[in-house]
């Protein structure tokens, strides 16, 4: 009821009579102050003026689950939300809730993580207030060989999602580092438990430095937050909305195809990698060459000095001027 209060709040232009969200949400005048005393307990300003009603005037940078579920507009995105101040990992989590009969689309998010991971066993530093650390559960009925192509959507939506901030230009180094100016502002980590013909489940862990102006000596000079680039301070929340929107609008033209087919032109005009010299470091081949861009299976094209064209599956690809690849 709270999440449905603050929703009918933000929904409203100015003031909304005390009267009307009762007859709205089915409940007493009593019950209406109640849960108004308890948002304004969870840091939002409400003024309360006679004859008029309640008006919202602030809202806390949160990422609750009564915030996330008053924004969100979707079908399945979040249709659990669980939120922690503290946890290890939330992918770990999500994984635990997938294990237990979680629906797709069950979001966990967390202020700050402890045993925040990172793509190839590397740590992900994840501090209160300075990103956006969440996880969420997909159950698609596709052959496990496209559950990564999933990833490339959420690198897609996250690009979406941020392409509201003023002075922010983002670009996707493939397959899923999100960059401005030249600097990694968002990592991905997808996790899959899946038969050998069929997915179980598939996690996205998505890391976003909003605010984050410190980071580990090691990623200290290719690392960098919304906050750095641009000086803005913007509402975490608005941001996972946005993104939640965007996801499903791409997961479900993803969906239709089971392949790229529908995004890869809008993929590939955010790659940074395009006609830039790459450095293909995979466990069986070691080459310099130059990215075209992805194929419908999400692949990155790569041709090769002697004009061939190799497709690289995974693996580490440098890009020339980013990351310190000079
Ligand atoms: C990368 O190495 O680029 C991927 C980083 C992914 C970090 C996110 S933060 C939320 C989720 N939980 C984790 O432990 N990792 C992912």
């Amino acid at each position: 009821m709270k999440t449905k209060i603050l929703k009918v709040l933000r929904n409203s232009d100015k003031y909304i009579s005390g009267q009307s969200i009762c007859d709205e949400l089915g409940i007493s005048r009593t019950a209406v102050w109640k849960y108004m005393n308890q948002l304004k307990e969870d840091g939002y300003g409400i003024e309360a003026t006679q004859n008029k009603g309640y008006n919202i005037t602030k809202y806390p940078d949160v990422l609750t689950e009564v915030e996330l579920g008053s924004l969100f507009e979707t079908a399945f995105f979040g249709n659990k939300i669980y939120f922690y101040d503290e946890i290890d990992s939330t992918n770990n989590e999500a994984k635990k809730k997938a294990e237990d009969g979680a629906k797709q689309g069950t979001l966990v998010i967390a202020e700050c993580q402890n045993g925040g991971r990172g793509r190839r066993g590397k740590k992900w530093i994840s501090p209160s207030g300075s990103g956006i650390w969440m996880s969420f559960v997909l159950k698609p009925t596709i052959h496990p060989y496209g559950a990564s192509m999933i990833t490339l959507v959420a690198a897609l939506s996250v690009v979406s999602a941020l392409k509201n901030i003023k002075g922010l230009e983002c670009n996707i180094k493939w397959p899923n580092d999100i960059v401005a100016n030249g600097k990694k502002i968002c990592g991905i980590l997808t996790e899959m438990s899946s038969e050998l013909d069929a997915v179980n489940y598939v996690i996205i862990g998505i890391g976003i430095n909003i605010n984050s102006t410190e980071f580990d000596e090691e990623i200290s000079d290719i690392a960098s937050s919304v906050f750095l680039e641009t000086g803005l301070t913007i509402k975490r929340s608005q941001v996972v909305a946005d993104f939640a929107k965007y996801f499903e609008k791409y997961y479900s033209i993803f969906m239709q195809t089971q392949d790229l087919r529908g995004l890869i032109d809008e993929y590939n005009g955010l790659l940074v990698n395009v006609g830039k010299e790459v450095k293909i470091n995979n466990i069986n081949s070691q080459f310099i060459g130059n990215a075209i861009g992805i194929n419908d299976k999400g692949e990155l094209l790569v041709k090769k000095q002697d004009g061939s064209v190799e497709k690289v599956i995974a693996g580490e690809v440098s890009v020339r001027g980013l990351y310190g690849y000079v």
